[in-house]
């Protein structure tokens, strides 16, 4: 098999590695020479329970192959700790893998305070958790790879999911903030949303869909995102089933008013097909770009 990019000497954090999607990084990221932190609290789906065994299988199978590996069996909600780990085993981090997930699907009228917060605990606050902890070593080095997961259920919205969707496009704004912050110091920060069958799809309504999904064939874009030969930042990407896309926001060409006109509802109600007309869309890509309409606007 083609081994051209290769992570030799790079340390390698993978969050929720040990089991789904995070096996599958953390067995390729090890397959090409990186020193993987094998990073997984071992609970259930639902975020219950913890186990040493979930981590420690991984780490087993890696150096079976050969592999350098450490096991981190603690929740990413302790990132110092995750990163402690990568410290004392490796003496540095430049890669962080955030992919450890649990689900608490219901209805948004009968989710509970702990359904949400749970939720908002393991996704959104141990995915800063972790990255926070990394982040100054990678900015003294001058150097970072940072994947985020999000998923489809949050970008499009799904039933059900209101805790997860949440969690999941705020990892998408930290991820855009991070991009932007970590621009100057080599850091570079791209967001996944994968397809694959795990535990997590087991129960989803389109399972049947999901199970013929390899979760190996998220892995290569993580790779890859993850690679020092990558070099842009702020990606969103599909992938799953062997097809990758990249995601952009799209703003319609709009209606101006002008910024010193008086409008009303009903201005707004007659000019309606043309503030949502996308015939001829913009694709802004930074705040800068996305002002430029509203500077247009002030000087009409
Ligand atoms: N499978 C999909 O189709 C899909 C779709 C969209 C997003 N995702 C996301 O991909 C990621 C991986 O999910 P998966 O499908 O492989 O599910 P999975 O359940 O197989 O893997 C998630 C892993 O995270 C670990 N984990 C959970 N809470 C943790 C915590 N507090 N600290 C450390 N580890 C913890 C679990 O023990 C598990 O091993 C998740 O973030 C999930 O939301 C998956």
């Amino acid at each position: 098999m083609d081994q051209t990019l290769r992570y030799d000497g790079r340390v390698v954090i993978v969050t929720g590695a040990g089991g789904g999607l995070g096996r599958q990084h953390a067995l390729m990221f090890a397959s090409r020479g990186a020193k993987v932190v094998v990073n997984d609290l071992g609970g259930d789906a639902k975020g219950c329970g913890a186990s040493a065994a979930a981590a420690d299988s991984v780490v087993e199978e890696i150096r079976a192959l050969g592999g350098e590996a450490v096991a981190s069996r603690t929740s990413v909600e302790d990132g110092p700790g995750i990163v402690q780990t990568a410290i004392e085993a490796f003496g540095t981090v430049d890669v962080v893998i955030n992919n450890a997930g649990i689900l608490r699907d219901v209805s948004f009228h009968k989710m509970t305070d702990e359904d949400w917060s749970l939720v908002q605990r393991v996704h959104l606050n141990g995915t800063r958790s972790v990255t926070q902890a990394a982040w100054p070593i990678l900015r003294d080095k001058c150097y970072g790879r940072i994947v985020m997961t999000t998923s489809a259920a949050a970008i499009y919205g799904n039933f059900g999911q209101a805790n997860y969707a949440a969690a999941k496009l705020g990892i998408l704004g930290l991820a855009n903030a991070l991009a932007e912050e970590g621009r100057s110091k080599n850091i570079l920060v791209n967001t996944i949303a994968p397809a694959a069958a795990s535990r997590l799809t087991e129960t989803a309504s389109f399972a049947d869909f999901m199970n013929n999904l390899r979760p190996e064939a998220v892995s290569p874009l993580v790779g890859w995102l993850a690679h020092e030969r990558y070099n842009d930042t702020k990606g969103l990407f599909e992938v799953g089933a062997g097809y990758i896309a990249q995601l952009r926001w799209e703003r319609s060409q709009g209606h101006c008013f002008g910024a010193a006109r008086q409008f009303t509802v009903d201005d707004v109600a007659e000019r309606w097909e043309s503030i949502v007309d996308f015939s001829s869309p913009e694709h802004p890509s930074t705040l800068a770009e996305s002002l430029t309409a509203i500077s247009r606007a002030l000087s009409v």
